[in-house]
């Protein structure tokens, strides 16, 4: 009886702590053994010329999130709107892009509880093949819902809150938020906080629609710079009154990094995440003729090119120490997507949200890696060992180490690809990445010792993604520092 299930050998091996020449050996769908040789293994697969990474772990992913209203800045009737996409689908894209986790978000709809929607949640991620864990969005802190629902779910392993500073039906106050915030500081919870302010963007929106000013590109116009800034300086300012870890999400400019920059340095515990949007899209790209500036429309907003390289320069820094992708599944076609309330609806009633969970580790590679921006080690620490770490996951997920999932991606670094929404494999009818012209590829994508895509063919079973419970971690700890040392029960 061979010693190993699996043997893969003779590529390039980036663990997540360091990178080597070597082969790997898998037994029970976990990594068994890292070593020079391994020749006892009943199936072998060849790596020679290839990289060997964690599979990525995408740590901000709408999946099949029914919504009343969807995102955006209407106020209009509200609807369940499920995105297109399902947890099969969502499943077969992320493994066609090398992806093998996700944490994705069980919806609040505000006059509603968290638990029955967590219920349903569980049993929709449990159709896909994805392994998965959940965010708790929270968008009506009532006492209820925050002493008797969320204690609840951490019991379950649901160990992340998320909290939106703007959308029409789910955006928080400050003190909504601080009451969030104290929730999770005793509950052992990471806060992840979509940061930009609602009454500015509300007060912008209407000036421009009293202008006349109605098209999707007028979307970034609504939401510049400033009201990024001044809601992730909030953000973090109530944080740290509260002594609570936050991950800041989907950062989209200099200014609002320097933020978490600047907390860093004051030694808080405040992370910042990107996605490849903001180094490959621009505010131009929702200035195309008609209807089509949906297809970029997200929020934050993406910027410019000037803005691209700030955002490298903040990932280079460690700044932003994870890109996901915040695939948002609305179709361009039809009724229920991106035109939800009409081809001619005006910015704000247009779903904000686009797909990126292929995309996302072929984007961050070629803009990345072989554009000598980073290095093949940073690489895996942003689309997996880091998102791992900072969501409880590691060291099961997001590395190649004794014990760890074998959740394997093999590269070819030098394969180039023009993206197209064939090669996405999502259930979505666009991408907005089309045309763009990458350089290196997910040749294979291995998920708990079993080869779930291979050559671009995803061949996995409906209903075999795991659950992933998160137990307490010490990244979420509180510093046990507050502003006179005054702990608020
Ligand atoms: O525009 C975006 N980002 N849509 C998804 C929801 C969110 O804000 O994360
Ligand atoms: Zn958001
Ligand atoms: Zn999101």
């Amino acid at each position: 009886m061979p010693e190993y299930d699996l043997a893969i050998r003779g590529g390039f091996v980036a663990t997540g702590f360091g990178a080597a020449l070597c082969d790997i050996g898998v037994k029970d769908g976990r990594i068994a053994a890292i070593a020079e040789k391994i020749t006892e293994a009943a199936h072998v697969i060849a790596a020679d010329g290839l990289y060997v990474l964690p599979g990525g772990v995408d740590s901000h992913c709408h999946i099949e999130e029914p919504s009343r209203g969807g995102y955006t800045m209407s106020d209009g009737e509200p609807q369940v709107t499920v995105n297109e996409e399902s947890f099969v689908t969502a499943s077969t894209s992320a493994f066609a892009g090398g992806t093998t986790s996700v944490v994705c978000f069980v919806p609040q709809w505000k006059g509603f509880g968290v638990w029955d929607r967590y219920q349903d949640y569980r049993q929709r991620a449990a159709t896909g093949m994805l392994d998965h864990a959940f965010h708790q969005i929270i968008s009506d802190p009532t006492d209820a819902v925050l002493n008797e629902e969320v204690p609840r779910l951490v019991t379950e392993g649901v160990r992340s809150l998320k909290v939106f500073l703007t959308y029409e039906p789910l955006h928080l106050s400050d003190a909504e938020f601080i009451k969030v915030l104290l929730t999770a500081r005793k509950l052992g919870c990471l806060v992840t906080v979509h940061c930009e302010n609602y009454d500015a963007i509300g007060w912008r929106t209407q000036a421009l629609l009293a202008a006349g000013l109605t098209e999707p590109k007028y979307h970034a116009w609504s939401r510049p710079r400033v009201v990024e800034r001044e809601a992730t300086h909030r953000a973090i300012a109530l944080a740290e009154l509260v002594d609570q870890p936050i991950q800041v999400f989907h950062v989209s400019c200099e200014e609002a990094a320097e933020e978490i920059a600047r907390a860093q340095a004051r030694g808080l515990k405040v992370w910042g995440e990107t996605c490849p949007q903001y180094v490959s899209l621009t505010a131009a790209d929702m200035d195309r003729p008609g209807f089509e500036g949906a297809k970029f429309m997200c929020s934050p907003a993406p910027r410019d090119t000037a803005e691209h390289a700030r955002i490298w320069e903040m990932i280079r820094r460690g700044t932003l120490n994870v890109v996901s992708s915040d695939h948002c599944g609305f179709s361009y076609g039809g009724d229920k997507g991106k035109a939800v309330a009409g081809r001619d609806a005006s910015f704000e009633k247009i779903p904000n949200g686009i797909p990126g969970l292929a995309a996302r580790l072929p984007i961050v590679f070629s803009e990345g890696v072989a554009k000598g921006r980073i290095g093949l080690e940073d690489f895996v620490k942003l689309t997996a060992a880091n998102p791992a770490r900072i969501m409880g996951l590691y060291p099961r997920k997001g590395v190649i180490l004794p014990g760890s999932d074998a959740d394997i991606v093999l590269w070819d670094p030098a394969k180039k690809v023009k993206l197209t929404n064939a090669l996405m494999q999502h259930a979505i009818d666009y991408t907005p990445y089309e045309g763009m012209e990458v350089t290196g590829w997910p040749v294979s994508t291995i998920r708990r010792g079993e080869v779930v895509m291979r050559d671009g063919k995803v061949q996995a079973q409906p209903g075999t993604g795991r659950y992933l419970p998160r137990a307490p971690y010490d990244l979420v700890k509180p510093r046990g520092i507050t502003p006179d040392g005054f702990v608020p029960r």
